[in-house]
């Protein structure tokens, strides 16, 4: 009983151990990039792109509060199914973009690109200004 005590809480602070948890941006955002989720972030963990945003994994506390402030329902947490692809591809991205803490104007394609298929045709590697 000790042992498992002292297993769980080691692995709940280690973050080589992949039960932590984060908040991801998923392909939702694509296009859309409305920045309504980098205002209310405890530790200004959004990183942008040319047209979409991501989460540092490592560094998101997981309090979720920029969940709900998402027009395009992109951010999600890592516990839903298959998430591994998508907190990889947001820690791939966050360390090679600057981060964002101010909002700003969606892109010109934000309400018309809310809730398409197909966004990762769209996808561009470039970073965005951040700021
Ligand atoms: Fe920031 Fe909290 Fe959202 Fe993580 S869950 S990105 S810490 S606002
Ligand atoms: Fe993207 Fe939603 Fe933030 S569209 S920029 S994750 S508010």
């Amino acid at each position: 009983m000790v042992e498992a005590t002292v297993n769980f809480t080691y692995h709940l602070f280690d973050p080589s151990f992949g039960d932590i948890m984060t908040y991801i941006v998923n392909d939702n955002c694509i296009a859309c990039k409305y920045t309504d989720c980098v205002e209310v972030c405890p530790v200004d963990c959004f990183y942008e792109g040319e047209n979409m945003l991501v989460i540092h994994p490592d560094e998101c506390i997981d309090c979720g509060v920029c969940e709900p402030e998402c027009p395009a329902d992109a951010i999600r947490p890592d516990t839903e199914p298959d998430m591994e692809k998508w907190v990889e591809f947001n820690r791939k991205y966050a360390e090679a973009w600057p981060v964002i803490i101010t909002r700003k104007d969606p892109l010109p394609t934000a309400e018309e690109m809310d809730g398409k298929p197909g966004k990762m045709e769209l996808f561009s590697e470039e970073p965005g200004e951040g700021g």
